[in-house]
């Protein structure tokens, strides 16, 4: 499904120059006020390397969707400091803020979110359109053909499988060469060899684009496809696993108690 032999006729994606490509320091997230407030995250640290793909695994509750949600610019902390690509993004205004995520940032969401009016290429090339930017044929060309779908590209998403649907997803975050692509249970409404597809998928734009990818799941299997395995638990790190099997996540999450 992954073509390689296009990848040196276009340029890879441009990577932050500090060698980071997402930087959170001390941010700390609560919900509400007083006797009734929620302190979703307690003073997060972590940093990714360009090209990292890093996998989020947590109890239901313990943070991740809201850890995400402010690495990404969706949400602003209550206070911490969150760089992406090297930008401030924690002090931006909300329109600013808007701004910046529809031009620097990706996601892929479990219901892939795809517009149903639009053709596969259309909605890869939509964030470039909203943003006003130029779509390089060469790069939405090579970005179809990386997710197998050059079949299919005009046709709308209801005459796609839910796996092709994604892989379309995954094209359209990567359409501006992101500094991130966020993924929350990118595989969650796919079967087994599907899911098999995006994960290989998104394995390899991080291998061959350089592109950082973050994903949360709740599965050791998935999970299993990232570099890095990320735990948290209450809202803060509870430690991480690199290169591990799905065999030694689940061993971890046993030891970790109450999962
Ligand atoms: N908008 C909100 N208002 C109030 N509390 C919230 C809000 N969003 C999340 N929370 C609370 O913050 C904590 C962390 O929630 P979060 O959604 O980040 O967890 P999660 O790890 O993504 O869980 P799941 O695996 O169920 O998706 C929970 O206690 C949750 O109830
Ligand atoms: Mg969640």
């Amino acid at each position: 499904m992954i073509r390689r032999t296009r990848a040196a006729q276009v340029a890879a994606p441009s990577l932050p120059s500090a060698g980071e490509a997402l930087r959170l320091d001390g941010v700390v997230k609560k919900y509400g006020t007083g006797a009734s407030a929620t302190v979703a995250l307690r003073g997060v640290d972590l940093v990714l390397a360009p090209g990292s793909f890093t996998a989020i695994m947590g109890p239901s509750g313990s943070g991740k969707s809201t850890l995400l949600h402010a690495a990404a610019g969706l949400d602003s902390p209550t206070s911490g400091s969150v760089r992406l690509g090297g930008t401030e993004i924690s002090g931006l205004r909300a329109a600013q803020r808007t701004r910046f995520r529809r031009d620097h940032v990706g996601f892929v969401f479990q219901a892939y979110n795809l517009l149903p009016a639009l053709t596969v290429e259309q909605n890869v090339a939509l964030p470039l359109m909203l943003g006003e930017r130029a779509v390089e044929p060469a790069w939405l060309d090579f970005l179809i053909s990386s997710v197998g779908l050059v079949e299919q590209r005009r046709r709308l998403p209801s005459a796609l499988s839910g796996g092709q649907q994604q892989r379309v997803a995954i094209a359209r975050a990567l359409v501006t060469r992101p500094h991130v692509v966020f993924a929350d249970e990118p595989t969650g409404a796919l079967d087994s060899r599907a899911g098999q597809q995006v994960l290989d998928l998104l394995a390899h734009t991080t291998r061959e684009l350089d592109q950082t990818v973050v994903m949360v799941t709740h599965d050791p299997v998935v999970a299993a496809h990232a570099d890095r395995v990320i735990f948290l638990a209450d809202g803060a790190f509870a430690g991480h696993l690199d290169g591990a099997s799905a065999a030694q996540i689940t061993q971890y999450l046993t030891g970790l108690g109450d999962w």
